[in-house]
């Protein structure tokens, strides 16, 4: 799996990991939303030099320009809830793409740190043929990509995958390279070192659909 790592880079995408990663800042659950939404766009911006493009020419008042243009069918396929803000920064891009979501959460069955991934409403369109981007904002264990992955195939086979994360753990990424097709990408804002005991990134940011919006029981 291909892997780009845009934090090894630096850009003003790193301001917006510190404000979601520090402490402080975070609790301003407007500012957190705004920043993945803003992490979003910058990462479809960056994903989007990689599509497929065919020249098109585009009359303007004065003439003729021969622009290139992406050709992709895309879908943009979020995991709920806390995929949501990632999803609108990716859609203020492809604002033309067709919408995928898919909920997926982690279900404690001895109410201890062991857990399995429940994957439960669908609303999806087909993606046979089309560039599906598997949108979530960490990559923790992986394991609810790889679930989201195995349920989505019913909707058809994707011509290529995209995964687009803001905050991955090596061990994530090294788990969707191997359940992943060959030929999948990885967009990543950041990639930390560990998760803890209950399968959080460490350093993270803590609970992304908490900080979003709000505790639940
Ligand atoms: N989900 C989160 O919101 N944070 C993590 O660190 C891992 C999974």
């Amino acid at each position: 799996m291909k892997v780009h790592h845009l934090a090894k880079q630096n850009s003003i995408l790193n301001k917006f990991l510190a404000e979601l990663r520090d402490v402080v800042v975070q609790k301003d659950s407007m500012r957190f939303r705004r920043n993945i939404e803003r992490i979003g766009e910058v990462l479809g911006y960056e994903l989007s030099k990689d599509l497929n493009y065919s020249t098109k020419d585009i009359t303007t008042p004065l003439g003729v320009k021969q622009t290139n243009l992406p050709t992709d069918n895309i879908v943009i396929c979020s995991i709920l809830r806390a995929g949501l803000p990632l999803h609108n920064g990716m859609l203020n891009y492809f604002d033309d793409v067709e919408n995928a979501f898919i909920s997926a959460y982690r279900h404690h069955p001895n109410n201890d740190e062991e857990f399995e991934i429940v994957v439960e409403y669908f609303a999806a369109p087909s993606i046979d043929g089309k560039t599906l981007l598997l949108v979530d904002p960490m990559l923790a264990t992986g394991r609810s990509m790889v679930e989201v992955y195995e349920g989505i195939k019913k909707y058809g086979t994707p011509k290529e995958i995209i995964i687009v994360s803001v905050i991955g753990s090596e061990e994530g990424v090294e788990y969707v390279g191997k359940h992943f097709p060959k030929g999948t990408t990885l967009w990543i804002g950041d990639i930390d070192e560990k998760l803890n005991d209950k399968g959080y990134i460490v350093p993270g940011l803590g609970d992304a659909g908490d900080l979003a919006y709000g505790a639940k029981l």
